[in-house]
């Protein structure tokens, strides 16, 4: 069982200390934002620690390198035709993208603008927070209209709550002037939410619905606990193009929610959920399109995610993290500084490998170790068959 971080009591106990009565609903869901931001910053020393991205090496192959100059970053998305939208792919200049996060307060107006800037001057697709709490109240979608506003021909992604009625796909859509919706599910955050919901039986139609009601494609994702393999099929079944697996080990959202409880109750879930790699790995051949995320620190950890099956890697609290709690200017040149660095550093990387593409990256030979390989057998995933994929099709 992993410890609290202390500060992470103190901002518990503050909260519980001075708890106000009841605030109306749309003010007290504009607050869980910015406290979500505080939470999860207060993680990032927990979340540069071991997580299963460790317990994935590659076999190093001495003199199968290419030359890095070589190497294409971009990735092609492709997405299968839903309701109301045809099949087709998106084409990403990098691997990696901005995951869904914030917006709906003055405070994480101001990091949505620095992350649009940034986004913006790395060519980074961007997703972001959930925007229902934009619905209804036009100050809080000035909170997610900047991100437009700042990034007029970016890639850019809404976010809403499985649950939400139908007809709010195309409002969110329409906020941001999006090019996909993220759908999320997060049963397990809900679990632990002292306000969270309690009945997850109608939310595989719930995401049908969404997804029928959406003017562009949908993105379903988890927020911190993986997708199974169960999941990703009844995903793909009810058409779903596109899933996020968003795993166990980065921001922990079990641990945000048990901060704003009064005594943690939900501590004792500790480590529930599949990481990214875990769910990446289990995943079925007819799942959707697979993109992956939580606990992406390092660029090693996208290359690594990639080879394990992703089509491109989503990054939140580590970029959260660059750009600081208050969304300060200065946040925006931090972060495109880091994602100048992360480009330079994967194409390395792929060089090192052997890969000119991410599809290249499949030739990889990965050995997989302590407690994703038991999650791994246990699973029945080829263990034997990763370790060897470079030799697949020689004679
Ligand atoms: C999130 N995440 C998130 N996801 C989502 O689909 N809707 C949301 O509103 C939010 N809100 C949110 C707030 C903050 C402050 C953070 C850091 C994250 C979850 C996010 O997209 C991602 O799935 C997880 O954070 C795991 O990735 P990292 O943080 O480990 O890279």
């Amino acid at each position: 069982m992993r410890s609290e971080s202390p500060a992470v009591h103190a901002v518990a106990s503050a909260h519980s200390a001075t708890a106000p009565a009841p605030a109306p609903a749309d003010e007290s869901r504009a607050a869980r934002k910015d406290e979500h931001v505080d939470l999860a910053l207060l993680q990032r020393g927990d979340a540069a620690a071991h997580n299963e991205f460790d317990d994935l090496d590659f076999v190093h192959q001495a003199l199968d390198g290419v030359d890095a100059e070589r190497v294409d970053l971009g990735v092609r998305i492709a997405f299968r035709s839903g309701e109301q939208h045809a099949a087709g792919e998106w084409r990403w200049e990098t691997p990696f993208y901005v995951n869904g996060m914030t917006g709906g307060t003055e405070r994480t107006t101001r990091i949505n603008r620095e992350l649009a800037i940034a986004a913006r001057e790395t060519g980074l697709p961007m997703a972001c927070g959930s925007v229902s709490v934009a619905l209804d109240d036009a100050d809080a979608a000035r909170g997610f209209g900047v991100i437009r506003q700042e990034n007029p021909d970016g890639f850019v992604m809404a976010n809403l709550g499985v649950g939400r009625p139908a007809s709010d796909a195309p409002r969110a859509v329409e906020l941001l002037g999006a090019n996909a919706l993220q759908v999320h599910v997060n049963a397990v955050q809900e679990t632990a939410m002292p306000e969270g919901s309690r009945d997850f039986s109608s939310w595989l139609s719930s995401v049908e619905r969404l997804s029928a009601a959406s003017p562009v494609p949908v993105i379903v994702k988890e927020v911190g606990f993986g997708l199974s393999r169960s999941a990703l099929r009844r995903l793909a079944d009810i058409g779903v193009g596109i899933a996020d697996v968003a795993g166990r080990g980065g921001t922990d959202f079990l641990k945000i929610e048990n901060a704003r409880r009064v005594a943690g109750e939900y501590a004792m879930l500790t480590g529930f959920g599949q990481s990214a790699l875990a769910s990446l790995l289990d995943a079925p051949a007819d799942a959707p399109t697979l993109l992956a995320s939580g606990g992406v620190r390092t660029p090693f950890d996208v290359v690594k995610a990639l080879a394990a099956g992703a089509q491109a890697v989503g990054v939140a609290g580590s970029f959260l993290a660059a750009i600081g709690h208050d969304g300060e200017p200065g946040g925006a040149e931090r972060l495109i500084a880091l994602v100048e660095d992360w480009k330079l550093r994967t194409r390395a990387l792929y060089a090192l490998l052997g890969a000119a593409t991410r599809d290249e990256l499949l030739r990889t030979d990965l050995i997989i170790r302590g407690r994703l390989r038991e999650f791994c057998a246990d699973r029945g995933v080829n263990l034997r068959g990763l370790a060897l994929r470079s030799e697949a099709g020689r004679a």
